[in-house]
């Protein structure tokens, strides 16, 4: 794979692209919402050429070769055997965390929501009408880690679920076998269960990392789970809302299906068309189109090393950098860096004041321009 795939500047001004219209006609650089400014992966595209090669686009059915691949691919890359009874094709993944969260109302009264995290867990409360009950997430040395003492006093018979994010938005953490484990035990021994969303999963920055679906742990987890997967975010085609759930256990996943009747339309045919050639995928684009990823993140966290007030931890997975600006002492961090020309993501919105998610999935040379935003915005934060 040529390196020049990514270091290519693709203009997307004009395109309706939500990420750059937010800031139309400022001089503002869009480093928040997750979508790369790298091309979507080229397979995917022929693929999706390839269905308009039929003159209609009607309401589609699963089509068979999608749950194949992603059969295949749970299987290739994790060594999990998943039956094709157990998914359930959805138009996003945000829809599945509410489909669950509404799935599971009776089950108990309150959902365990790890923070910081991606802001649409913090609304699934809102939802479903169970209480949100937040388990702020540790930093400890590099890492971010659950915190299991504040768990194990949080989770009860009270606990409908717990919205889990592995790979973690908006820490880049990757957890361990040993954590999942840990988390795994406490979910079943309180009968409760984990809804896990594991959309950046093909994202691997750090090599010596290793995804794990937690519900591939074993039969006991699997059965208390609703795994969320979706193509979308590694081979970049959010725009086109594709994901599946994988919940083993029956009547779980009727409560699941039942809770969705009516809110979640068919996917598009496109949709399937592109999940099915990413599923597929065996060349080393992904690996490629990680090692740039990864080349980006010791970029920025390179530059950051001598930017004061500015702190970040490692990048395990995902294209997503958060900052702590909390030696700043700044009122509103998002406000102050979009005055200096950088569009990041609110930490307020995480459940985080203080921080912010700076998304690094784009051409070398439009990060280079946010660092030299970034050292230039510190710089003058920090003086006045
Ligand atoms: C952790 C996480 N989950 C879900 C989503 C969105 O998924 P979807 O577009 O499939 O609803 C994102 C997008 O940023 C995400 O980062």
């Amino acid at each position: 794979m040529d390196i020049d795939t990514f270091e290519r500047y693709i203009e997307r001004r004009g395109t309706s692209s939500e990420k750059w219209e937010k800031y139309a006609g400022r001089d503002v650089l869009p480093f928040w919402v997750a979508d790369m400014d790298l091309p979507t992966a080229p397979f995917v595209i022929d693929a999706a050429r390839q269905r308009l090669d039929h003159p209609i686009l009607g309401y589609t059915a699963t089509p068979p070769a999608v749950v194949e691949a992603f059969v295949g691919w749970l299987q290739r890359r994790y060594g999990w055997q998943v039956d094709e009874q157990w998914l359930v094709w959805i138009p996003g993944v945000v829809p599945g965390l509410n489909f669950a969260a509404r799935a599971l109302v009776g089950q108990g009264e309150e959902l365990i929501i790890p923070v910081p995290v991606y802001p649409p867990f913090l609304k699934v409360p809102g939802t479903s009408g169970l209480r949100g009950v937040v388990s702020p997430l540790l930093r400890d040395g590099p890492l971010w880690r659950m915190d299991f003492d504040a768990l194990r006093q949080q989770i009860s018979s009270q606990t409908a679920a717990v919205l889990f994010c592995n790979p973690q938005n908006p820490t880049g953490r990757m957890y361990d076998r040993a954590e999942l484990a840990q988390l795994a035990q406490l979910v079943v021994a309180n009968d409760t269960v984990v809804v896990s969303d594991e959309i950046h999963c093909p994202l691997v920055l750090d090599r010596r990392c290793r995804h794990m679906p937690i519900a591939s742990l074993d039969a006991a987890i699997a059965a208390h789970s609703i795994s969320l997967f979706a193509p979308t975010k590694a081979y970049n085609f959010p725009g086109l809302g594709c994901a599946v759930a994988v919940i083993p256990d029956t009547c779980l996943r009727e409560r699941f299906l039942n809770a969705s009747v009516g809110f979640a339309s068919s996917l598009s045919p496109l949709a399937y068309a592109a999940a099915a050639a990413a599923f597929n995928d065996v060349s080393n684009w992904l690996d490629a189109q990680n090692a740039y990823l990864a080349g980006n993140a010791a970029r920025l966290l390179a530059a950051l090393d001598d930017i004061e007030g500015i702190e970040t931890t490692p990048v395990q997975g995902t294209y997503l950098a958060w900052l702590d600006l909390s030696a700043l002492r700044l009122a509103d961090p998002a406000a102050c860096f979009e005055a200096h020309g950088l569009g990041l993501s609110d930490g307020v919105e995480f459940g985080a004041p203080g921080f912010l998610r700076f998304n690094f999935g784009c051409p070398r040379s439009l990060l280079e321009q946010g660092i030299h935003r970034l050292r230039q915005a510190a710089s003058e934060l920090a003086d006045s």
